[in-house]
């Protein structure tokens, strides 16, 4: 048996926790591989809607295990609220919800951390999510991190050691914090966490191949934002690509299965740093109007484009996509032609690569296609594409030479059409 493997192509947001809980019952365990409670991955159905941030999205779908694996990083206080939310409304995590020794916790001081660092970048602000990942990930690399499996040795001495560090750093910057509240809320976190199983995490993920049990491996952020490939430094502090999936779970790249890379039928990005198709009149204020583009973390507007098939070339070829998923079809409905961009205009040179900085010099060069000008979240079946749309998914089909194999046509569970 091997681990598929589910992923984001674009910068975030593509619509992976709805479509993680759609996949689920194909599998017997969904392990998160990457990331932390900077992931926002909405879900919704019976009317209900769910932002899950540390924990997988196959939590909803009975009778399965949902990993934290070892390339995640936890913020015991945040992980606190989050189980807590889902017990309110009826969903118990304790039997069904595994954590790795080896992810590494988000100290309060972390947070801190990344505060002082984008106020101290100024206008060259990451516009990270808050949530201390750079910091965490820095200390994991330089082997001052600590570990869920640390909480049960030794632990006050080790966090003691780690703060007395991370204030030695906050003291060169100018803010003002109160550590003991931060604290209080930390360590009640970390009770809740230790109520979990935690287990050797990349044993049991082995261990389930062996006994034939299938695995869907989740991924967070997206591959535009991944430390390496993503458009650095504006990126996040992890490999938000498949590879990820093999160091964050302790998997060899030969039990990989498929990969299912995910993007929106357009673009969007939150944050700051270069998205080349970004389109600053009123039809970008339309998508983000139609498809409700504001951050589920964070809230803020997210910033929309075309889609942009170079970007996605790039990140389909680094991935291995063997499947595409399209998601929020619906939102381009009202348009009467859609753009897609399918080369970039560097300086006057033409290419269809993916340059070392996207930077402003890129003048995106475009074809247009018809819009279908058809309510698509009221279709159920694919004989009821409208002939427009079918050509928007050969002709995206054509060039990114993989397969659509899921459209989605809406945030519920049910507006999912699988080919
Ligand atoms: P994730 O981080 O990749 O899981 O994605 P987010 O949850 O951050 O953002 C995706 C947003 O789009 C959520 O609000 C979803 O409810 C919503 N969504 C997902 N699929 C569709 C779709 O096909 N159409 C529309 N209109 N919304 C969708
Ligand atoms: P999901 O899993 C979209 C962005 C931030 C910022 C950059 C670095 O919901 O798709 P960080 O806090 O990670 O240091 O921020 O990455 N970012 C995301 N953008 N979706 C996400 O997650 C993101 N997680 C981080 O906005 O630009
Ligand atoms: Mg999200």
């Amino acid at each position: 048996m091997k681990v598929d493997v589910l992923l984001g192509l674009q910068w975030g947001d593509e619509g992976k926790g709805k479509i993680v809980d759609v996949l689920t019952p194909n599998y017997k365990v969904v392990a998160r591989f990457q990331g932390g409670p900077n992931a926002g991955h909405t879900l919704e159905f019976e009317n209900q809607k769910y932002v899950l941030r540390s924990i997988p999205s196959g939590i909803f779908q009975g009778g399965k295990i949902n990993l934290i694996g070892n390339g995640v990083v936890i913020d015991p206080a945040l992980f606190k609220a989050e189980v807590e939310s889902l017990e309110a409304s009826g969903h118990n995590l304790t039997d069904r919800l595994y954590i790795s020794k080896k992810a590494h916790l988000i100290l309060p001081t972390h947070r801190l951390l990344d505060e002082a660092y984008e106020s101290f970048k100024g206008d060259d602000k990451i516009g990270t999510t808050g949530k201390g990942i750079g910091p965490v990930y820095t200390d994991k690399i330089s082997r001052n991190g600590l570990r869920v499996g640390d909480v049960f040795h030794n632990f006050k001495q080790k966090y003691d050691a780690a703060v007395k560090k991370h204030k030695m750093l906050l003291s060169q910057y100018d803010l003002e914090y109160d550590l003991p509240s931060l604290e209080e809320e930390w360590f009640a976190g970390l009770e809740k966490l230790k109520t979990f199983n935690i287990i050797d995490s990349e044993q049991f993920v082995n261990d389930q191949l062996k006994q034939e049990r299938s695995v869907l491996a989740e991924g967070a952020q997206g591959s535009l934002l991944d430390v390496d490939f993503g458009t650095y430094p504006f990126v996040t502090s992890s490999n938000t690509v498949c590879a990820g999936a093999c160091t964050g779970l302790g998997i060899s790249p030969h039990n990989i299965g498929e990969v299912f890379g995910i993007f929106k039928a357009y673009c969007t990005r939150v944050g700051s740093g270069p998205f080349p198709t970004e389109d600053f009149s009123e039809v970008g204020d339309e998508m983000r109007d139609r498809g409700n583009e504001y951050g589920s973390v964070t809230g803020r507007p997210r910033r929309c484009g075309w889609v942009d098939l170079v970007a996605l070339k790039y990140t389909i070829m680094i991935n291995g996509v063997t499947q595409l998923i399209m998601m929020k079809s619906d939102v381009l409905d009202t348009f009467d032609t859609i753009k897609v961009c399918v080369a970039y205009d560097i300086n006057g040179e033409k290419t269809e690569h993916f340059p070392f900085e996207a930077n402003e010099d890129i003048q995106p060069d475009y074809i247009e296609l018809p819009g279908w000008k058809t309510d698509m979240t009221a279709v159920q079946s694919e004989d009821e594409f409208p002939e427009e749309f079918n050509a928007f998914l050969s002709f995206l089909e054509d060039e990114l030479e993989v397969p659509i194999k899921i459209v989605s046509v809406g945030p519920d569970r049910a507006q999912t059409i699988i080919r």
